[in-house]
C-alpha cells in the first residue's frame, strides 16, 4: 500500500478536528489576513501544527487555517499562502489548494495584492476574468497524485474564472457601493518586481495587473474541479520606482487600506452563496 501523501495526511488531520466540511475556501493575500480576525468566532489551526501542510514564511502572512460559519455558510480561510519565490516547489505551493479540495471545498475565492498596469491604479479592486501564465512553468506537469478520477491531463482553461461567480461579485459590488473592475492578471514568479519595460510589455499583451501567487493556485484548483473567483487588490503601479527596502511594506500597507472594501465584498458573497447554494 502506498503511504498517504502529505496532502492526504493534512486532510485526514483536519477532517477529524475541523468543526464542519467547508464548501467555501478563501485564500487571503498579502495584507488581507485581517479578514480572518473578524467575527464570527472561529477554530484555527497554525499551518505548522498540521502534518503535511507546508510552512509559510513571508512577512504579512500569518500561516493559519481558520474555520468559521458565516451567514450559514461553512468557510475555511487560509491566512497566508506560499509562493514560488520562497524557493518552494510547484507541488508545495499548490498543496494547500489540494488539501482544501479534499476537505470538501467546491468554491474557492482567491484574493491577492497585485501591481496595476495601464489605467489600473492603487486602490482599485480587480475581479480576475482571465490570466496569462508567465511563470515559465506549470504546477500540473507530471502531476498524478490526487488527480480526481476521470480528470484529463489536458485541463481545459476556456473559462477558468467562473462566470456566475464573476456576475455574483459584480452584483454584490453594486449592492455594497464598491467599484469593481474586471481584468486579466499576469502571473509572474517574482520576487523582483517588473521593470518599466516589462510592465509596458505586460500591458501590451493584454494584462491589467501583475501578481506572484494566484495563477498556479487557479491551475490546481481547476484540475481539482473547484469553481474559482479571483479578486486582486491593486497596491502599486507595476514597473514604477518604489524605495527598495520598503516595496513589500508598501504593498502590505496599501492592501490593508483596502481590507474594509474586500471584507464587504467577501461578506456579501458569502451571504449570497448561502442563498444560492
Ligand atoms: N508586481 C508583481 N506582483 C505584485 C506587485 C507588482 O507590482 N504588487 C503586488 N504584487
Amino acid at each position: 500500500m502506498t503511504p498517504p501523501s502529505p496532502a492526504d495526511q493534512a486532510a485526514d488531520y483536519l477532517r477529524t478536528r475541523a468543526p464542519f466540511r467547508p464548501p467555501v475556501g478563501i485564500v487571503l493575500g498579502s495584507g488581507l489576513g485581517g479578514y480572518a480576525e473578524q467575527p464570527p468566532a472561529r477554530v484555527s489551526f497554525p499551518y505548522r501544527n498540521i502534518p503535511g501542510f507546508p510552512p509559510c514564511s513571508v512577512e504579512g502572512h500569518a500561516g493559519r487555517l481558520v474555520f468559521r460559519d458565516q451567514f450559514g455558510t461553512g468557510v475555511v480561510l487560509m491566512q497566508g499562502r506560499l509562493h514560488r519565490y520562497e524557493g518552494h516547489s510547484w507541488e508545495t505551493i499548490s498543496r494547500p489548494i489540494r488539501i482544501l479540495a479534499r476537505l470538501g471545498v467546491t468554491t474557492l475565492i482567491l484574493t491577492c495584492a497585485a501591481g496595476g498596469l495601464g489605467d489600473t491604479t492603487p486602490g482599485d479592486l480587480l475581479l480576475i476574468e482571465d490570466h496569462l501564465n508567465l511563470m515559465g512553468d506549470n504546477p500540473l506537469i507530471g502531476w498524478t497524485e490526487g488527480v480526481p478520477s476521470g480528470a484529463s491531463r489536458f485541463l481545459e482553461m476556456g473559462e477558468a474564472y467562473d462566470r456566475d461567480l464573476l456576475s455574483l461579485a459584480e452584483r454584490v459590488g453594486r449592492e455594497s457601493a464598491l467599484t469593481l473592475r474586471r481584468g486579466v492578471l499576469a502571473g509572474m514568479t517574482g520576487p523582483s518586481f517588473e521593470t518599466p519595460a516589462e510592465a509596458a510589455m505586460l500591458h501590451r499583451l493584454g494584462a491589467h495587473a501583475a501578481n506572484m501567487s494566484v495563477v498556479p493556485e487557479v491551475l490546481v484548483a481547476r484540475a481539482c474541479g473547484l469553481r474559482v473567483l479571483g479578486v486582486a487588490v491593486i497596491t502599486n503601479r507595476a514597473g514604477t520606482r518604489v524605495h527598495q527596502t520598503t516595496a513589500h511594506q508598501e504593498v502590505l500597507a496599501r492592501a490593508e487600506q483596502s481590507l474594509p472594501s474586500v471584507a464587504r465584498l467577501l461578506d456579501g458573497l458569502l451571504a449570497q452563496l448561502k442563498l444560492t447554494r
